[in-house]
């Protein structure tokens, strides 16, 4: 399955968030093999749940995290549960956001990848190498350290996504990304297989051509609806500028 994922991160109120897919709607892009997620904020699932359904846009909701445990007194926490009831099916886990600004460990998102296939969320699970370990070329083994602590029945959509290329406008080589591709076949099976990191118009339509991979997580890129939808038609029809 191709996917291209807009993750809006703390952007886009609920009414910011409904314009989107007003937006995204009259535009009418062209799909035919790719799935379509927006990952917003929590509070927007219900509204935004509403509008795609009245209009039947044809995307589906992706929540940007869940939490480790069932449920209880985990003040500020939204469960796995309460996500798969309004209906979403997909979750991100371990964004290289919530591991280094929140601290999540490579255990908490083995948790967090259990819950997720308890209540029948298919993880999304974001993994990548810092800086400094890019730097050093040891990119390899501090993923596999990073994929080592997954332990799920089901092969998890995975979304390679290197901490220094997020938001920076930098992306690795191409033949860099085939080399974690690869790895990735051989050693970590996924259900699809995502890149993310300063993906946008231009940078696209090389990583597109990728054998292997199967998609995109894309932030910045994603907020304005009319660059998502040239990510799309880019991601359908590589060799196509439009
Ligand atoms: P970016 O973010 O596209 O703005 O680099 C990607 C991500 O964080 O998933």
């Amino acid at each position: 399955m191709k996917y291209l994922i807009a993750n809006w991160k703390m952007n886009h109120t609920v009414a910011q968030g409904i314009e989107y897919l007003k937006e995204y709607q009259s535009l009418q892009p062209k799909i035919s093999k790719t799935k379509v997620l927006i990952a917003p904020s929590y509070t927007s699932f219900f509204p935004l749940s509403q509008i795609i359904q009245k209009e039947t846009i044809p995307v589906s909701l992706c929540a940007q995290n869940i939490c480790e445990f069932k449920r209880g007194a985990y003040t500020g926490e939204v469960s796995a549960e309460m996500i798969q009831e309004i209906g979403c099916k997909y979750v991100l886990l371990g964004h290289s956001e919530r591991r280094h600004l929140f601290h999540e460990s490579n255990e908490s998102i083995n948790k967090k990848y259990q819950m997720a296939l308890d209540y029948s969320l298919i993880p999304i699970i974001c993994f990548g190498e810092t800086l400094p370990v890019y730097q050093t070329k040891k990119t390899v083994s501090y993923i596999t350290e990073q994929l080592l602590f997954l332990k799920g029945e089901k092969p998890p959509i995975f979304a390679y996504e290197p901490v220094w290329s997020i938001g920076s406008g930098l992306i690795p080589r191409i033949d860099e990304i085939e080399t974690i591709v690869d790895f990735m076949k051989q050693n970590f099976p996924a259900s699809s297989l995502l890149y993310g990191g300063s993906v946008n118009p231009e940078t696209i339509q090389s990583i597109a051509k990728i054998e292997g991979l199967d998609g995109f997580l894309v932030g910045g890129a994603s907020l304005q609806a009319v660059t998502f939808i040239k990510l799309l038609s880019s991601f359908e029809n590589p060799g196509n500028d439009r």
